[in-house]
């Protein structure tokens, strides 16, 4: 495997185009548009950068790691990659409008994989131009940081796809973990539950958000709080992972917490809308409540 393409520049896509890149592979980046797809090399040029000035990478390494790096109009782009990982908008539409794109150009041998955290792969397969090369590949924001990535097998991946994609996230030196295609898969199905416990805890009134967010994060050693987390992840996205739960197993324990979609209905999604459980327009978050 040589070349890797990487449908999405956003947070996700450009992490794993940057993971893929210092591990030595070609990396064709592609997004919406050209522009959209530079801007998503520019944001690894930053964070490269970065790890030079604190002398986690040489500056030939950094180098070396952004010439792998080649921005793409669209995925028409994507006929000489290996494996192609989508990580684009968590919305099924979009996911099989690309698959469909991508599908007329990917060599036969090629192997699509996405990075959903919610959306059945059984289900998505069925708009993959093979069920057999296709599966889920997650992984965790900040990708360069996190060490795992979660596998996912299609009731249609052929063990080769599963072989393949698992020798690929070892040279990226992740973790792997093997799921099934169930709801939520591992990390999500024991995350999201945790984090929506916290946001029913702040709706009873049960304590103030930097309180519950201290109480986790000393009471049991976490790197940041659940509601700070939550808003890292983004609000839209856990109340989304929590519906996929609820509806997925039609448990009850599952159901979103009010105050959560409350907070998605006024458009606070958390980090990347600059207010959720906290507003994130002067250097130090401000707890919102
Ligand atoms: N990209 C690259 N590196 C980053 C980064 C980013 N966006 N953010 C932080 N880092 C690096 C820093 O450069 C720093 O590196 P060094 O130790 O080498 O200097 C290191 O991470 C620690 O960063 P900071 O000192 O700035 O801050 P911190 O100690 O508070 O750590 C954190 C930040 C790594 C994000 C940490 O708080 C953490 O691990 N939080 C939990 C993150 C988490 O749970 N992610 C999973 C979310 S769930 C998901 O992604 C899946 C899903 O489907 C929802």
């Amino acid at each position: 495997m040589k070349t890797v393409g990487v449908i999405g520049a956003g947070q996700m896509g450009a992490g794993i185009a940057q993971v893929a890149a210092q591990a030595g592979y070609r990396v064709l980046l592609s997004d919406l548009d050209l522009a959209h797809a530079e801007k998503g090399k520019a944001g690894i040029a930053k964070q490269l950068d970065r790890a030079v000035a604190k002398e986690k990478i040489s500056q030939s390494d950094r180098d070396a790691a952004l010439a792998h790096i080649e921005p793409v109009g669209d995925v028409s782009a994507m006929a000489p990659c290996d494996l192609v990982i989508e990580a684009a908008t968590e919305r099924e539409e979009v996911k099989r409008k690309i698959f469909e794109a991508v599908g007329k150009v990917l060599r036969d041998d090629a192997i699509l994989a996405s990075n959903t955290s919610s959306i059945p792969i059984t289900r998505l397969a069925q708009a993959a131009p093979d069920p057999a090369r296709f599966m889920g590949v997650h992984f965790f924001n900040p990708v360069p940081v996190m060490g795992l990535i979660e596998l996912i097998r299609g009731l249609a991946t052929s063990d080769a796809t599963v072989a393949a994609v698992e020798a690929f996230g070892k040279t990226l030196g992740k973790e792997i973990v093997h799921a099934n295609d169930a709801p939520g898969f591992i990390v999500n199905r024991v995350l999201m539950p945790f984090l929506n416990e916290a946001c029913f805890a702040l709706g009873e009134g049960v304590a103030t958000i930097p309180d519950i967010d201290t109480a986790v994060k000393l009471g049991l050693n976490h790197p940041m709080g659940p509601l700070t987390l939550a808003d890292f992840i983004g609000l839209d996205t856990c109340l989304e992972i929590c519906k996929v739960l609820f509806e997925g197993t039609g448990d009850p324990k599952y159901r979103p917490a009010p105050l959560l979609i409350k907070y998605v209905e006024a458009g606070w999604y958390g980090r990347k809308t600059g207010r959720g459980f906290y507003d994130y327009s002067s250097e130090e978050p401000v707890p919102t409540r």
